[in-house]
Parts: C-alpha cells; sequence; structure tokens
C-alpha cells in the first residue's frame, strides 16, 4: 500500500510555442494543477513562458535537466528558482559538489524554492552507452549508485522510469520524490516509450509524481483523457 499522500499527475507540455501551449492547456480538465516545461519550449520562448502558467495556478515542474560545473549550476538554479517553479531537473551525474550546489541555491529560496529532482541515467541510454563513456557497471547498478549519491547529496527526489520505481523506494525509504514517466494504459500507443507502467502500477510502485504527456494531449478527448487518468491515480492512492 502506498501510505504517501496522494500521487500527482504532471502534463507535459511538449509543444514548440506559446501558442500551442495555451491551446494545450486550455484542453485540460480544470483540476490539472501540474505541467511540465521541458527545453524545447523553454528554449523556443525563454523564462517568459512560465508566465500563463503562473496566471493559472498551475504548478511547473521544469525540465532544464541542468549539468555543468558547480557555480554554473547554483546561479542558474537561483534563476530558475526566482520564476516561482516547483521542480526543477539537474543531472546526478555531474557530481557529489554540483548537486549540493544546486539544493543550497534552491533552498535560499525557502518555501518558495523549487525541490531539486535528480536525473540517474537517461531511458535511452543502453549498456553499450555506459560503456562508450568509460562506466563499467551495467544499467541499474548505474542508477541505483547516482540514485543513492543524489539523495546523499541533498536532492528532493529522483525523476525514474516506472520499472525502477519501486526499486529505488524500497532502497532509499519514503522520504524521496519519485517522478515517472513512461506511463501508458494497455490502449495507448507506446510511441517511443518501451518500459512503461500503468498509471495505477506506478501508484503502487511508490511514485509521487506521474509524467505523462502524448496520452492526454495526443488523445480524441484530451479532457476525458486527463480526467479518467486523474480518477485513477485518486483512486489508486486511496487503496
Ligand atoms: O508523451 P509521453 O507521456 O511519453 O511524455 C513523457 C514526458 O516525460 C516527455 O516530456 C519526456 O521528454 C519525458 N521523459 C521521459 N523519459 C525520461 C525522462 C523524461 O519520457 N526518462
Amino acid at each position: 500500500m502506498n501510505t504517501r499522500k496522494q500521487t500527482e499527475l504532471i502534463v507535459a507540455l511538449d509543444v514548440n510555442s506559446q501558442v500551442e501551449m495555451i491551446r494545450a492547456i486550455e484542453l485540460l480538465p480544470v483540476d490539472i494543477q501540474w505541467v511540465k516545461v521541458g527545453l524545447e519550449l523553454f528554449c523556443a520562448e525563454g523564462p517568459s513562458i512560465l508566465l500563463p502558467l503562473r496566471d493559472r495556478n498551475l504548478s511547473v515542474f521544469l525540465d532544464l535537466k541542468l549539468h555543468d560545473i558547480p557555480k554554473t549550476v547554483e546561479k542558474a538554479v537561483k534563476s530558475a528558482s526566482k520564476h516561482g517553479v516547483q521542480l526543477l531537473t539537474i543531472h546526478a551525474s555531474g557530481s557529489r559538489e554540483m548537486i549540493r550546489a544546486a539544493c543550497v541555491a534552491a533552498r535560499e529560496f525557502g518555501q518558495n524554492g523549487p525541490k531539486i529532482l535528480a536525473v540517474t541515467a537517461l531511458t535511452s541510454l543502453q549498456d553499450s552507452d555506459l560503456k562508450d563513456i568509460g562506466v563499467q557497471r551495467g544499467m541499474s547498478e548505474q542508477v541505483r549508485a547516482l540514485a543513492q549519491l543524489a539523495v546523499d547529496a541533498g536532492a528532493d527526489g529522483l525523476v525514474c522510469s516506472p520499472l525502477e520505481t519501486a526499486l529505488l523506494r524500497r532502497e532509499l525509504g519514503e522520504k524521496p520524490l519519485l517522478v515517472t514517466p513512461g506511463i501508458r494504459s494497455q490502449k495507448d500507443e507506446l510511441g517511443d516509450q518501451k518500459r512503461t507502467l500503468s498509471a495505477v502500477d506506478a501508484v503502487r510502485a511508490g511514485a509521487t509524481h506521474l509524467v505523462v504527456g502524448r496520452p492526454i494531449l495526443a488523445a480524441a478527448d484530451p479532457a476525458r483523457a486527463a480526467a479518467e487518468l486523474l480518477s485513477e491515480i485518486r483512486a489508486a492512492s486511496a487503496s
């Protein structure tokens, strides 16, 4: 049983302009509280893209996957924190010092600062990619090691594939946020997602936030698809 508070649904706004973004959010039911802004939209429109989201009282996951020297990441986190976002990603492989610098920077903003999420190994990587960059251990060991490093260095949580969620929850305990993309029901198109779980199974595995893009925004009726997912998540969180 999931003893945490209710798992949140985050809608990934994977579009490339403000016009498309507004169109997308106007299709969503009013009880959607979270959206994700990624690199494509942020690079296209800049930080002003966050204003219409704030005006609508939406909570924002800003998925910038920062990875640089600690000082640069610290300054980037401060700049991002000024925009009032709630979740922000960095790469765990950037080092203990870089993760710490990001967390210290975010905490300067107190309750208004973002929670820092660490990305362990991108799900697009395979063992051979790790070998190419000199990492000899296999993927699951790499994910576990980077997850532990990130949490030890102060990260509030991790972005993880749905198939890693249960393992990371067992290993890291109840505290870290576990933010999980790759959610698909049996009727959804897989698209380029290969390792998927249903929303209900991801909640049961211990995810605190589910990130869903195409199953909502590419649905024939996005409002209905989002409402159905929300009610499945609420039911699974309560059971
Ligand atoms: O459309 P879909 O539901 O696959 O969207 C999932 C979102 O989560 C996309 O924004 C994608 O970039 C992101 N993501 C992912 N897998 C990861 C990390 C992020 O699918 N490992």
